[in-house]
């Protein structure tokens, strides 16, 4: 492999499409990904394997939180750009298991900065979120708005990530581009999401029920399923917000 691209997070359902994408324009990657139980593995091996059609790709199952393990990854291909976009995901799962938010998106971006930092990467992008604006209020939300009120563990690891990348782009003149994805939905999505859990519902018969409650006049109020309803008394937008 030449100069490859890592995508971590490669299983996962943006890392697909962004690895997919590479591929198809003739770049070598190589996709990092610890197919974890968060949401059922066998979407994500269905997803390496769409990737492993391409003979410029090659999978390394690796949990981004082993320092070790990572610093030669990183060694051994000197990656010219990384697309990092592992994480622990879900904001309502930041309250039953915080440690997976600590692992993966502290520690894990942290091994990722000190590859990037001694490897010589010449591009880090990143997934941030739009739960850094957490307590914010005004909408639509700016990039310039402050953002020191998350108001989810996930929000400010996240929160937090966008810091660090900023310390080592001053330090280490690493060139690192956060992108704050708000709601992402499409082919190969996430079962955890309000798209995934309401086409669920519709395919299956079961009507999408839920309480509702207005917060602001002007939102969209429609009811949540009740697979979903251990989220509480919820919008829409409250809960696609919330499973991101
Ligand atoms: N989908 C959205 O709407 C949305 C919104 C905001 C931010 N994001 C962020 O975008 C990125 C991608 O999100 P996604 O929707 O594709 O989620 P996803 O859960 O489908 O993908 C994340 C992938 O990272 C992997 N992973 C998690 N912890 C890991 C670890 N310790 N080591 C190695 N791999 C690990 C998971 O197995 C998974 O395949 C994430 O950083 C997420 O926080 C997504």
């Amino acid at each position: 492999m030449k100069e490859p691209i890592l995508v971590t997070g490669a299983a996962g359902f943006i890392g697909m499409h962004v690895a997919r994408r590479l591929l198809a324009d003739g770049h070598d990657v190589v996709g990092v990904d610890n197919l974890n139980a968060y949401y059922d593995p066998r979407l994500k091996q269905a997803r390496i394997a769409q990737l492993e059609t391409f003979s410029n790709f090659k999978f390394a199952k690796m949990d981004i939180g082993d320092r070790q393990p990572m610093a030669e990854l990183f060694a051994a291909h000197r990656f010219p750009a990384v697309v990092h976009l592992a994480a622990q995901a879900g904001v309502r799962h930041s309250l039953i298991d915080p440690y997976a938010y600590a692992d993966a998106n502290l520690t894990g971006f942290l091994n990722v900065l000190e590859g990037c930092r001694h490897a010589g990467c010449r591009h880090l992008v990143y997934a941030s979120s739009s739960s850094v604006y957490g307590a914010n209020s005004r909408v639509p939300f700016r990039t310039s708005d402050n953002v020191d009120h998350p108001l989810s563990l996930y929000g400010a690891t996240k929160k937090a990530n966008e810091l660090m990348a900023h310390a080592y782009a001053h330090l280490f003149a690493l060139p690192a581009t956060g992108l704050r994805f708000f709601t992402v939905y499409g082919p190969w999505g996430r079962p955890d999401m309000a798209m995934w859990l309401f086409t669920e519902a519709i395919l299956q018969g079961r009507p999408i029920v839920g309480r509702l409650r207005q917060i602001r006049p002007g939102r969209i109020r429609l009811p949540i399923p009740r697979r979903a309803g251990h989220l509480g008394k919820s919008t829409m937008s409250e809960t696609a917000s919330r499973s991101r």
